[in-house]
């Protein structure tokens, strides 16, 4: 089913700081190409028949880029960010207030964590990921504000240091992960929730191949994921391969740059439109949920 998702134009993307291994101040970007790496993964996701909204960039945060960063969107509720790097704190109200104006109801993050980069909606649950920027804590106040299972998952090495660069969810039933980044008993987890689960290959995992995004049908991937991709097709998706080299100098790349917005009847990727549009439309009768810390 159609995706609505949300993008940042990378105008002001640059490397003016090092927070994750990927990134090196002392390496030029290129903001051009940059952009017209970004515009060829918006016009991807449109060609398939998806919304794409835009956020305007702010100057000061060369990383707004990464717009999966800037919350999580489930039941139509916005569930904001608060960052662990001050270099990226006004990332998190400036997206917020987008979604509020979409009509998303807000609930305001009391605890550290980075959006979607850790906490993946999948077959009704949310898997997420702690370990470098989202705390555990977080983890129980996403429970509390969605109402919905949560899993707590150890992200041990850090170059994958957010969920989204180590686990992809392809289908409400299937995600891909890279096992040696999570902890040995969060691998254990994986295998008894996901055993037909895709294991990617150290190569894929290190071009952060894992770092896709699915509609439940097709798969857009880096392009030097190519083992992934023919494990893809082998389950019967259609990978499609795109290039974000200049974003990835951030340690990024497409599912870092795409926020999905989930309204209440968008489950999950793959999963059929089940409940009639007249139920919650965002912000229509959505309640403004203040998320409680966590106890
Ligand atoms: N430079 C950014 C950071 O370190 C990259 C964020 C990538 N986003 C993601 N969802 N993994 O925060």
């Amino acid at each position: 089913m159609p995706q609505h998702y949300l993008m940042c134009p990378p105008t002001h993307f640059t490397i003016s700081y090092q927070i994750n291994p990927w990134m090196n101040a002392k390496v030029a970007t290129d903001a051009a190409l940059a952009g017209r790496q970004w515009r060829v993964l918006r016009d991807t996701y449109v060609d398939l028949g998806h919304t794409v909204d835009v956020i305007d960039p702010l100057p000061q945060y060369p990383d707004m880029v990464y717009a999966a960063n800037g919350a999580t969107v489930i039941d139509g509720i916005a569930y904001s960010a608060k960052f662990r790097h001050n270099e990226r704190a006004g990332e998190a109200p400036a997206y917020l207030e987008w979604l509020v104006a979409a009509g998303f109801a807000p609930a305001h993050a009391a605890e550290t964590n980075e959006g979607e980069g850790d906490l993946l909606h999948v077959g009704g649950m949310i898997l997420a990921g702690t370990g470098f920027r989202t705390s555990t804590a977080a983890h129980h106040e996403a429970q509390e504000v969605f109402g919905r299972p949560v899993i707590s998952l150890q992200l041990v090495d850090p170059h994958f240091y957010h969920l989204d660069t180590a686990l992809t969810v392809l289908r409400d039933d299937l995600i891909a992960y890279y096992p040696p980044a999570f902890s040995p008993g969060s691998q254990q987890v994986l295998a008894r929730l996901f055993p037909d689960a895709i294991l990617a290959t150290e190569s894929d995992a290190g071009a952060l191949g894992l770092n896709a995004v699915s509609d439940g049908q097709h798969v857009i991937h880096a392009p030097a994921a190519t083992n992934l991709a023919a494990q893809i097709r082998e389950r019967g998706l259609e990978p499609i391969a795109v290039d974000t080299s200049e974003l990835l100098k951030g340690g990024g790349g497409a599912k870092c740059c795409t926020l999905i917005l989930r309204t209440a009847d968008d489950d999950a990727p793959g999963r059929a439109a089940q409940t009639a549009s007249a139920q919650l439309t965002p912000g229509a009768q959505a309640p403004d949920h203040q998320a409680q810390p966590a106890h």
